[in-house]
């Protein structure tokens, strides 16, 4: 995702709700991800956070002010507009969605977003019968069929003390729907692209399973990458302790049998099938009913063969594995391409340092379907993802 916002200048609207605080966070890892944030700051916001905190955080100037004879910019609102690459407005209160609906342009966040050509994000934050309120979702509605895309409101615990609709999405939800608006007519636009992710479990009894160590982070990784290109994305994954990424459909399943059920129900309508995950190749015969006792000094367990997915599944897509492999990584990855119908695999060193399972980079080579071979250097997950999508971009059979 880094990637995507570096020397982006997105412009971070906050308008008075108590979530503000939760604006200096995203602001924060916008920065940390290479973003250049100019906040404008409507007078209610400016009541529950200081510009100062967002100029500490970004720094660059806070606009608060469309009379401002200090100011940097000659005629703020176009300056900002005309150099945004993506508007959010976090947290946006009824009054400035009913605002923006209506076009309204009486303070410099919404003038400059009467005034911007990027794409816009609206992320409500109010109480939940404000929300739930006709006009709102009436206003709603129509900046959705305008194009501007509304991420949320979450539900949980609000201000007020109730439960209910009506939270400031976290930071990284905020973050992928971010991406995906600057990304949603991309390359991959209109394309269906499904990604497996995480090690399978296989139950030995109610208590016990046989795993492997993937994070998911390399499949999650893919599944947001191609989100931020505009395609559509199925992520059947296996149990990760990662957040499931925003505006990517997520399949949940647990074993080899439950991912093969899952990717060959969505493989049919795909127009690739990447698949990440490490799925067990051998499973217990038989799953116990009852927890296993600790009796004898050593227990047997008899594993059957799983099947194998990318080998069975059917259908006219394009066909992406991963080899983990320890030794003879371009070699035993070759004997898959041929051994599973690949069109491509992405050979996995898992014995390189910053590599394969768990950590945030991947050092992986490309081995195509003739067999030849694109050494890739050391990059983030997401980085390894999209190069993995350019090369399946080529590869689509319509
Ligand atoms: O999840 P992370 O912590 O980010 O780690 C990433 C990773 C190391 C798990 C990932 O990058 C990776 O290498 N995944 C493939 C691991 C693996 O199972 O490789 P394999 O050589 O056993 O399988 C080859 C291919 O066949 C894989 O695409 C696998 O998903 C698929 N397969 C395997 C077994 C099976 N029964 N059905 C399959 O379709």
């Amino acid at each position: 995702m880094a990637g995507l916002l570096t020397g982006k200048h997105v412009v971070l609207g906050v308008t008075g709700s108590i979530a503000c605080y939760k604006a200096l966070d995203l602001a924060s890892k916008l920065v940390q991800a290479g973003a250049l944030v100019d906040t404008i700051m409507s007078y209610g916001a400016t009541q529950f956070v200081t510009p100062l905190a967002f100029r500490s955080i970004t720094h660059r100037a806070v606009v608060t002010d469309s009379f401002d004879a200090d100011s940097e910019y000659s005629v703020e609102h176009v300056a900002l507009a005309q150099q945004a690459d993506v508007v959010v407005v976090a947290p946006a209160t009824v009054h400035c969605i009913a605002k923006l609906a209506l076009g309204l342009a009486d303070d410099p966040l919404t003038t400059t977003i009467v005034a911007a050509k990027a794409p816009l994000v609206v992320a409500p934050a109010m109480d939940g019968n404000m929300y739930d309120h006709p006009a709102t979702q009436v206003n709603l509605a129509t900046l959705k069929d305008r194009g501007v895309v509304i991420a949320g409101p979450g539900t949980g615990r609000l201000a007020s003390g109730l439960t209910g609709v009506g939270r400031l999405l976290e930071t990284p939800e905020l973050l992928g729907y971010i991406t995906y608006a600057m990304g949603k007519d991309g390359d991959l636009a209109g394309r269906t692209v499904v990604v497996s992710a995480g090690g399978t479990m296989e139950p030995i009894d109610p208590v016990r399973v046989i795993t492997n160590h993937s994070s998911g982070k390399m499949g999650y990784a893919l599944a947001e990458a191609a989100r931020d290109r505009g395609a559509n994305v199925v992520l059947v994954t296996a149990p990760t302790n990662l957040l499931d990424p925003a505006l990517v459909k997520v399949v949940q399943v647990r074993t080899a049998e439950q991912m093969g059920e899952a990717v060959r129900l969505h493989a049919k309508d795909a127009d690739a099938l990447i698949m990440a995950a490490a799925v067990a190749d051998y499973r217990p015969a038989v799953e116990a009913k009852q927890k296993i006792k600790k009796n004898d000094d050593d227990l047997n367990i008899r594993l059957a063969k799983t099947e194998d997915i990318l080998k069975t599944v059917k259908g006219d897509f394009v066909r992406v594995g991963f080899a983990a492999e320890s030794e003879n990584l371009i070699e035993n990855s070759k004997a898959k391409v041929g051994g599973k119908n690949l069109d491509l695999i992405a050979a996995n060193d898992i014995t390189a340092e910053g590599s394969g399972f768990g950590s945030d980079t991947n050092k992986v080579t490309l081995i195509g379907r003739d067999l030849s071979v694109e050494e890739l250097p050391l990059l983030t997950k997401y980085e390894v993802g999209n190069r993995i999508l350019d090369r399946v971009k080529t590869l689509f059979r319509d």
